[in-house]
């Protein structure tokens, strides 16, 4: 599922260099106008990898970074203004080979449990570790299951899972190695005891959702129900092993190895997780045409109820008059202000990524009934509807 439409490069970008890793020197930080971490989701069939950025530094750690999007995440990096400082790989991956060596190849150190077997120069971490990138400190929880090295990061209000806990489900648990019982007991006693509404940014999602919360999860997540691990294991029927199809090994195999020779552009292996997320129905969410909506402009925004969701640099060069900015990247620190402000109608450049904002917002309950502006800011101006910022004329 494309969870991005194409997002327009910011002025100051620069084109990368080499193998588009996206580890030029960045632009002087900025002023701190964001007192949290800037969090990117790239997501690819399934897959999700985080760009983790500190604000203030510009430094950023690249989570779970997957062969084939190395230009996605270069563009980004410039985009941001960041400096990538080391990737993270939360657990060995046996469903999609990791980039994590060619990022090694360019001098940007891996990040991952001391557990692990992969042969990749790293530096080890443990439960209870502390990383820094840049101002930022996160805490390394362990929460194996899915695999023996599996490790979450925890810090400023967000947990990034890796494949433990997902949005409605648990990370399979069908893998040699995998533990279901174990699975359920780490992420209960781990992540389950964090605060509610700590934001949960998974390894994996199949639909279209962004994030959710701690709390969110201890409501609608089906497989926490389960009253402990033996009894979630034997629900599941899991046989350990039966999810190592020849492809799965061959990816683990790859991935395990110090300096393989990977594809440009691999092909997906398998699917991580196969549980129903409870996310809205497809065609739940409300759109509102251009038409429709320029007839309430005024009330919307006196309101503060119109947001867009766009990069900040896209809602700089031409928004609609007195809408919000409030990025996907920073969607999940504005949950309460937006609870406020009800009901949404959100807006992006196609129609695209508003769509993933409602639907998220929608799930955890902090909108009610959001509507989409259909064609986003494209149809608007096609429309020759009032837009103001850097490049209107
Ligand atoms: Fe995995």
């Amino acid at each position: 599922m494309v969870r991005e439409d194409v997002i327009p490069r910011p002025p100051w970008a620069l084109p990368s260099s080499g193998l588009m890793l996206g580890i030029r020197q960045p632009p002087e930080p900025r002023p701190n106008t964001m007192p949290h971490p800037i969090v990117k989701t790239v997501a690819s069939s399934g897959c999700n990898s985080y760009l983790l950025g500190c604000p203030t530094t510009r430094r950023c750690l690249l989570v779970d970074p997957k062969v084939g999007q190395e230009s996605v995440y270069a563009g980004l990096i410039d985009s941001y203004g960041f400096e990538l400082l080391a990737t993270l790989d939360t657990h060995t991956h046996a469903d999609h080979l990791s980039a994590s060596s060619r990022y090694l190849g360019e001098g940007v150190e891996l990040w991952m449990s001391g557990d692990t077997e992969c042969q990749r120069s790293k530096r080890a971490l443990a439960g209870g570790d502390h990383v820094q990138v840049g101002e930022l400190e996160f805490e390394v929880l362990e929460v194996p299951g899915h695999t023996p090295d599996s490790i979450a990061i925890f810090g400023h209000g967000l947990v990034l899972t890796g494949d433990s806990l997902f949005i409605g489900g648990l990370a399979r648990a069908d893998f040699r190695g995998s533990d279901p019982a174990l699975l359920f007991d780490s992420v209960t006693e781990r992540l389950m005891a964090l605060p509610d509404q700590t934001l949960v940014f998974p390894g994996h999602n199949y639909d279209d959702l962004l994030f959710s919360t701690i709390g969110r999860e201890r409501q609608l997540n089906e497989s926490l129900k389960h009253e402990s691990g033996s009894q979630y294991a034997k629900a599941l029927g899991a046989t350990e092993g039966q999810g190592n199809t020849p492809a799965v090994d061959a990816a683990l195999a790859c991935n395990l190895e110090r300096d393989p020779d990977l594809p440009e552009s691999p092909p997906n292996v398998a699917a991580c997780c196969a549980s129903p997320t409870g996310g809205p129905a497809a065609d739940s969410i409300a759109e509102v045409s251009p038409e429709e909506a320029i007839e309430v402009l005024e009330e919307l925004v006196a309101s503060s109820s119109w947001v867009d969701v766009r990069e900040p640099w896209e809602f700089q060069q031409g928004h609609i008059p007195l809408t919000r900015s409030i990025p996907l990247s920073e969607l999940g620190f504005a949950l309460e202000d937006l609870r406020a402000t009800q009901p949404l109608t959100i807006s992006c450049r196609s129609g695209v990524r508003s769509m993933t904002a409602a639907r998220t917002l929608e799930r955890l309950g902090v909108a009610h009934g959001p509507k989409n502006l259909s064609g986003g800011i494209l149809r608007w101006q096609e429309l020759d509807y009032p837009v103001e910022g850097e490049h209107v004329s």
